[in-house]
């Protein structure tokens, strides 16, 4: 590794860049490849809703690269919130570099040489693990920008539960404000908020709300009047308020930084809280900008003056020009947003979803990808940027499912359901003015089959709740690289379509349109296809049938997978049994349950059973038993579900019910 200061606020720094490496992680990037190698990508917060091949800046900067070669991978981590330009091997001459806009330094962190999941796990020590999320942020969550009203909110949560298709989560887009003002709400649309919530609340519906960082400019807004009064607002270098358009017309910005902003900002959720609702999503926090969409021209290679940055930043070493630290806006204020629910609500867990976002996010937030459009290619691309997310750290993830803009079509929908029960996060959500595309938007057929996919969501959350476990303990994220599992093979490494859920399930969905038919590659071993069949033997490629329908999954063989029955929503979820399906002969597998709600978890008040199955025999052995009380609901109070467990043959659940 070598670097120079090239100009008093750029930085170079160059490495080799082997020929066997590939390039993975690097946080968000619009790419259909996992391998980010051959072209540059630039790290500064950007809101653009054109996730095109030629894009080069998204909302998220994650600065931590890895050179995958096997056992020999190494992590690089460039610890610095400034632009950062990373240019892997453009010039086909084996060499990586990149300019970083800075006057004030950077750190690098270099990980390895080691295997892959040894590098994140290092990675998520340095920047922190995600806390288990609430159980209820698990499952499906239904979203459009926006319902506009209490009726459709209400006629939404209401056809869920009339067709029996499960949903824990309605989310209230930015119509739910009054003018686009946070912390409020509509009298007009929403007059009955609160009580709306506790109706809804009453089906076993949560319900998220949106929140941007642009603070209307109105002297008759309290919130407005408040922040500008004590100063928590950006200021330019000439000391005024710094205004620009988003969705309320004038607005000015938090200055998140500072801590007694974040304070600030946290205790103004209680509104959200005593209204009843459970989860916030943070929005536009690059923060986006009406009147500078394109903040930096792209060939800038200085930064410009203080005083030409937009605003000034204000941190512990004294004011900083925005530019400089613009990839921790989005951070700064899921920060803010997290602790201040963790001090409004001790020990419950927050949920909080974030656009914007730096290294270290999990800590604070879930993060969804943005604007994608309701085409195959985004279907696509989601499975190696949700890939390259979690090698950067954060397992908690996901894509709009069906497509934010454009129209969604059946085929389409059913698609991206099959893949996005697999998405750590799991949220269908629509732009305005496109075609609804709600699970029954397209008739009953497709109806069926997409509630075919949430149930099988909903019988897979013991495993999730136990992936999020181990991530917990070790940085391991949810969705894997297939060479997270199988480093030394040369084919599973350079794949990019398929993926691993856990140790034990391979997810290969169908990604392009007009086809049932697909190749999967299926590691040493052998597999079990989840929609039946028999099982196939792995170190090579099959073609595999995948009707519209089907869950385009594989079990391991030698797993155990503890599957819940079939609930409408979370809340019925610990009185659901479990079924410890058991794939081949002799299996192993682990299960993990607490209460899902609060953190006392940390204090040893949880279960871990190993469970085994060999010649017909299933023994659990307990790893940590810390519920000792048969509380109703959880724990060992599921009355011994030893008695209950139920021995299936490899191949189970058939997707055609
Ligand atoms: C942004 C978000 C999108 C949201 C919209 C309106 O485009 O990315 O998810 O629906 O703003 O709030």
């Amino acid at each position: 590794m070598k670097w120079k200061r090239a100009a008093p606020t750029r930085w170079e720094l160059g490495f080799d860049l082997p020929r066997d490496a590939q390039c993975i992680g690097l946080g968000e990037h619009c790419s259909s490849r996992l391998n980010l190698r051959g072209r540059s990508w630039t790290m500064f917060a950007t809101d653009d809703p054109n996730h095109l091949e030629s894009m080069d800046a998204m909302y998220k900067s994650i600065p931590f690269l890895i050179l995958s070669r096997g056992r020999k991978s190494i992590g690089l981590f460039l610890d610095s919130p400034g632009r950062q330009k990373w240019n892997l091997d453009e010039e086909l001459c084996e060499r990586g570099s990149v300019e970083l806009l800075s006057r004030r330094g950077w750190r690098l962190f270099i990980l390895g040489p080691a295997p892959v999941p040894k590098l994140v796990e290092a990675f998520s020590e340095l920047t922190g693990r995600a806390a288990l999320p609430p159980l209820w942020s698990l499952g499906h969550q239904q979203s459009r920008w926006s319902y506009p009203n209490e009726k459709s909110v209400m006629k939404i949560a209401a056809e869920f539960r009339r067709r029996k298709i499960p949903c824990d989560t309605i989310v209230l887009d930015i119509d739910y404000m009054d003018g686009y003002r946070v912390f409020t709400h509509s009298k007009k649309h929403f007059p009955r908020f609160r009580k709306m919530i506790g109706e809804l609340g009453r089906r076993n519906f949560r319900v998220v709300t949106i929140v941007d960082p642009g603070v209307k400019q109105d002297p008759k807004y309290r919130v407005f009047e408040e922040g500008r009064k004590a100063g928590h607002f950006c200021t330019t270098a000439k000391g005024r308020l710094f205004i620009d358009r988003v969705w309320p017309g004038k607005a000015a910005f938090p200055d998140f930084l500072r801590p007694e902003v974040r304070t600030w900002w946290g205790e103004k959720h209680a509104f959200y809280l005593q209204n009843g609702v459970a989860g916030i999503w943070n929005d536009m926090n690059e923060p986006a900008m009406f009147d500078h969409m394109k903040v930096l021209p792209r060939n800038t290679n200085q930064l410009p003056p203080d005083s030409r940055q937009l605003f000034l930043q204000q941190t512990a070493e004294g004011r900083v020009g925005h530019f400089e630290v613009r990839n921790l806006y989005g951070f700064s204020m899921s920060r803010a947003t997290h602790e201040g629910l963790a001090r409004l609500r001790p020990n419950q867990r927050p949920f909080i979803l974030t656009r914007s976002a730096y290294a270290g996010i999990q800590r604070y937030a879930a993060v969804w990808l943005g604007d994608n459009m309701s085409w195959f290619e985004h279907l696509r691309n989601s499975v190696p940027m949700l890939l390259n997310m979690s090698l950067s750290g954060v397992p908690f993830c996901g894509v709009d499912i069906g497509g934010f803009g454009a129209d969604c079509y059946p085929e389409l929908l059913l698609r991206w359901y099959a893949a996005g029960i697999f998405y750590p996060f799991f949220r269908n959500h629509c732009a305005m003015g496109w075609r609804s595309q709600e699970p029954w938007a397209f008739g009953p057929r497709v109806e069926r089959h997409c509630r075919n996919f949430i149930e099988t969501r909903y019988r897979l959350l013991p495993y999730i709740q136990s992936l999020f476990w181990e991530h917990h303990r070790t940085g391991a994220p949810l969705m894997r690289p297939m060479v997270w599992h199988f480093p030394e093979d040369e084919i599973a490494a350079r794949l990019d379509d398929q993926f691993f859920f856990g140790r034990d399930i391979l997810v290969a969905p169908i990604l392009e349109r007009a086809r049932t038919q697909r190749n999967v590659y299926l590691p040493r071993g052998v597999w079990h296809p989840w929609s039946g069949g028999k099982p196939l033997v792995g170190g090579k490629f099959h073609t595999v049938e995948i009707g519209h329908g089907d869950v385009p999954a594989f079990v391991r063989d030698g797993a155990i997978l503890p599957l819940a029955d079939v609930v409408q929503s979370t809340a019925d979820l610990p009185r659901a049994p479990v079924t410890f399906t058991c794939f081949g002969s002799s299996a192993r597998g682990v299960y993990f349950e607490d209460d899902g709600r609060s953190f006392d978890y940390e204090h040893g008040q949880y279960n871990e059973w190993q469970f085994a199955y060999q010649r017909g025999r299933l023994t659990a052995r307990a790893l940590h038993h810390g519920v000792e009380r048969s509380g109703r609901k959880w724990g060992l109070a599921r009355s011994g579900f030893k008695e209950r467990v139920r021995y299936l043959p490899p191949t189970i659940f058939s997707s055609s019910k």
